[in-house]
């Protein structure tokens, strides 16, 4: 075989087929506990899974799924634990500032763009929140791609070893650099550097296969593109009823693919990502439990309803939890629209069984009122 064919893409992504799904035996979880974060239990078996860096090809995560399935939730948490559970060092660019308000909850320190190094060079573990939040597209990409380059070239004078581990997180915007150089070398690098990146998307197809063979962890979540569901099928070889399972996955439910130092791969479904909430947090009860944002749960309340809904938003917030279909019922009779409730709880996350069990109890409760 030629050398360029040993490292072409579909060679080096044929290394990453997982042919059976397999979960961890007590013996391996145990072990990981000790050096690993916990991120969620295995489906089947019930099993605890810990990810531990230390024990995989290279450091890196690529976590895929659409809109609201869970990315941005296990992102936040592998970064607090990454750093409070680990003692790493972590650096969060915010292209959005989705993460502004966490960040602050979070304690994490805010860059003042005095340089990299500066802040880095202090060994101590610690979360830097990089918020790009408030300028302008452009301005952006090319802070962003500054940071990255500072970045690499910090990293190249780290000896990994006993030093903590640098991550760099990147939540979907990370497609605008793609094309750079420094970014490339923080993935091909990392490992040797002790730098790992943690980036997310919506397609699993935005990562081409010879990256993806230099990423070691793989979260999929809920996925309903056909070209996406494809991909999985042919690089992976997933069998379509494991695809069809990936498109009907919950908040939070995701299938784990994992390549380990020792050539042992693993792939399993993890039932819910387990995590810590900061914030006020409503625990929304349908056949799985979502956790939303009062922020966010406030803002669809006041959208759908037309009547006061100071009252419910009051008692959300004394009692942070409702089941479903008092949500429901009770969005019902603040006179909210009942398609534009099932199109808000959907977008929200809950899945099409659990909405019609809950509408047809809250239905059945406000029908039986008005009698
Ligand atoms: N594992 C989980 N358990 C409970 N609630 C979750 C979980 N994952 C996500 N959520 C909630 O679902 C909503 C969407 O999650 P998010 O992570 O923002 O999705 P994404 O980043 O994929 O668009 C958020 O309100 C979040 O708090
Ligand atoms: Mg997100």
């Amino acid at each position: 075989m030629t050398f360029h064919k040993l490292t072409s893409s579909s060679t080096l992504a044929n290394l990453m087929v997982f042919p059976d799904l397999t979960e961890h035996s007590i013996a391996i979880a145990q072990e990981h506990s000790m050096s690993g974060i916990f991120i969620g239990c295995t489906e089947k078996t019930g099993m605890p899974f810990f990810l531990n860096p230390k024990d995989l090809i290279n450091p890196h995560i690529f976590v895929a799924g659409m809109s609201g399935s869970g990315k941005t939730y296990l992102t936040k948490n592998l970064m607090i634990k990454l750093y409070a559970v680990l003692g790493n060092q972590i650096i969060l660019i915010d292209f959005t500032g989705e993460y502004a308000d966490f960040s602050e909850f979070a304690g994490c320190t805010r860059y003042d763009f005095s340089g990299i190094s500066k802040v880095l060079v202090k060994k101590e573990p610690g979360i830097l929140y990089i918020g790009l939040g408030g300028m302008r597209d452009k301005e952006k990409i090319s802070a962003a791609i500054n940071v990255v380059e500072e970045i690499a070239g910090f990293m190249r004078k780290r000896t990994s070893g006993k030093n903590r581990m640098l991550y760099v997180i990147l939540d979907e915007a990370w497609k605008l650099l793609s094309l750079d150089k420094s970014f490339a070398a923080l993935i091909r690098e990392g490992r040797k550097y002790g730098t790992g990146i943690i980036i997310t998307s919506q397609l699993i197809e935005d990562l081409e296969a010879g990256m993806l063979s230099n990423i070691a962890t793989l979260f999929i979540f809920r996925i309903q593109r056909e070209a996406s569901l494809r991909r999985l099928e042919t690089d992976y070889q997933l069998s379509s009823a494991y695809t069809h399972k990936v498109q009907t996955f919950g908040i939070g439910e995701c299938l784990v693919m994992q390549l380990g130092k020792s050539g042992r791969r693993d792939a399993f479904f993890i039932s819910g990502v387990v995590g810590l909430s900061v914030g006020t947090i409503i625990k929304v009860k349908g056949g799985v439990v979502v956790e939303l944002e009062y922020r966010r749960l406030e803002e669809i309340i006041t959208k759908l309803t037309k009547s006061d809904s100071s009252e419910l938003l009051r008692k959300l917030n004394s009692e942070k939890a409702i089941g479903l279909d008092e949500l429901i019922e009770q969005l019902i009779r603040l006179g909210a629209n009942k398609h534009d409730i099932l199109d808000e709880m959907r977008v929200a996350g809950f899945k099409n069984d659990d909405l019609a069990d809950a509408f047809a109890i809250a239905l059945n409760k406000v029908s039986f009122d008005g009698k």
